[in-house]
């Protein structure tokens, strides 16, 4: 057993298979890999906490769903804004505030480009999807949400998409309804049509679930929404990172990211909505940047995106975005999929086979991102936590900000294990491993 440790940990697991890469026009960033296979083991060298320990053990991190590790492009793009950047954007006209403001607006059409906005002012930073949704929910909601109104979102959101919308609703005296999912973790768009005669003001759903992975027929679900008069949110915290996004062919109205979870640093994030909606919409928060004249009982507001801008932005965070974006980029988004894909149902197929009596949430993995859910017979998820900490495998186990699915699954919690460019089958053997001890300690007859 020491000898099958060592090996996978290793990381040169003989199972872990090189993808395809497209070559892109990318900047090279990624270790000058495009056009190279994608090779999960080689691009982990650029990630240094991988090459940590977490009790004496290399660390195996599965837990990039809840946030992401950072490549040293990323961590070098904060280190370098701070040491010879760093100037308020849009404040100063001397030399290094005005190229602090030219690196804040180039990060902004980097990002924006990466998700096929048609226009980078169409994009406004935010610190994160949550942040995004609340902008929406605050500066359109109130606007135009009054009383019967109906939102349709769906049985398996995030709290982030969910409880904006909850006082919102309370607020305005409107309601809420709900798409449910079916047995594989696929949302009932039957059920949506329905919803659908109701005409709901706006149809809120995420892009792929954080915890069934599912990933949502997002253009079908849009071009259904519109074809109802209804306006469309997609959270796409969990899609950025792992599949190629392009609002503009989605044909979506508001769109919200979170850079931490796409190789990014915490505190950036994007939210993407169609010009027109940005220019009717009140502001969100105010004060400094979001205005164009300010009196004392009266003011103006900047133009879109700024307008939504107020105070000091976490710039260091929008280059690091920028970096992080240029890092996928040179990998191919395709690439990203195909890699995550394959980990995927390599998961899914040994956790079947490894773990007698395993409950697996959500689809098989042609429908799936890097996101598996699973229970233990009869062992409560954060012992499966502990003793997969001890073998220094980081997981999440609990309800993952999704109370309302695992109240549909009658689930207090789930164990999750979730993927991103630099996971490898070798992180899974060892997840694996890891579940055999549990099983010894804590399953049946133990
Ligand atoms: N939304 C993050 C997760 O799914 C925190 O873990």
């Amino acid at each position: 057993m020491a000898e099958t440790m060592t090996g996978a940990r290793a990381l040169r697991s003989a199972g872990d298979p090189a993808v395809e890469v497209a070559t892109g026009d990318g900047p090279a960033s990624a270790a000058g890999r495009a056009g190279r296979p994608f090779d999960p083991v080689a691009l982990r060298a650029d990630f240094p906490i991988l090459s940590t320990l977490s009790h004496g053990r290399p660390l195996i991190y599965l837990d990039s769903a809840a946030t992401s590790q950072k490549p040293l492009t990323v961590i070098d793009a904060v280190d370098r804004w701070n040491r010879v950047q760093n100037a308020n954007p849009h404040r100063g006209i001397y030399e290094l505030a005005e190229s602090a403001t030219n690196a804040y607006e180039e990060a902004r059409a980097r990002a924006a480009a990466f998700i096929g906005a048609p226009d980078a002012r169409e994009l406004v930073f935010v610190r994160n999807a949550t942040e995004a949704i609340n902008l929406v929910a605050y500066a359109w909601g109130r606007q135009s949400i009054g009383r019967g109104d109906v939102i349709v979102l769906t049985e398996m959101e995030h709290h982030a998409n969910l409880v904006p919308w909850q006082i919102l609703v309370q607020e305005a005296d409107a309601d809420l309804e709900f798409i449910p999912f079916d047995d594989e973790g696929r949302l009932r768009l039957d059920v949506l049509d329905v919803l659908l005669r109701l005409k709901p003001k706006l149809v809120a759903f995420t892009h792929v679930s954080n915890t069934l992975g599912t990933i949502n027929p997002v253009r079908e679900m849009t071009e259904m929404a519109h074809a109802a008069g209804a306006l469309v949110l997609i959270d796409g915290a969990q899609a950025v990172p792992h599949l190629p996004v392009d609002v503009a062919e989605i044909g979506c109205d508001f769109y919200a990211f979170s850079g931490h979870k796409m190789l990014a640093p915490m505190g950036s994030g994007g939210l993407w909505a169609r010009r027109e909606l940005l220019e009717a919409m009140p502001p969100f928060l105010a004060g400094g940047d979001m205005i164009r004249e300010v009196h004392l009982r009266r003011s103006s507001w900047n133009d879109v995106p700024w307008k939504f801008e107020a105070g000091t932005p976490d710039a260091a965070a929008a280059v690091g975005l920028a970096a992080a974006v240029d890092y996928l980029a040179a990998l191919g988004m395709d690439a990203v999929r195909a890699h995550e894909r394959d980990l995927t149902a390599y998961a899914l197929e040994t956790l079947r086979r490894e773990i007698p009596g395993i409950a697996i949430y959500g689809p098989d993995a042609d429908h799936r991102g890097g996101v598996v859910a699973f229970n233990l017979p009869d062992v409560h998820p954060h012992d499966v936590a502990q003793v997969l900490d001890r073998h220094a495998v980081a997981i999440r186990a609990g309800h993952h900000c999704t109370m309302p699915l695992h109240e549909r699954l009658d689930l207090s919690a789930t164990v999750r294990a979730s993927f991103s460019v630099y996971s490898t089958r070798a992180d899974v053997d060892v997840l694996v491993e890891g579940l055999h001890d549990v099983m010894r300690i804590f399953g049946p007859g133990a």
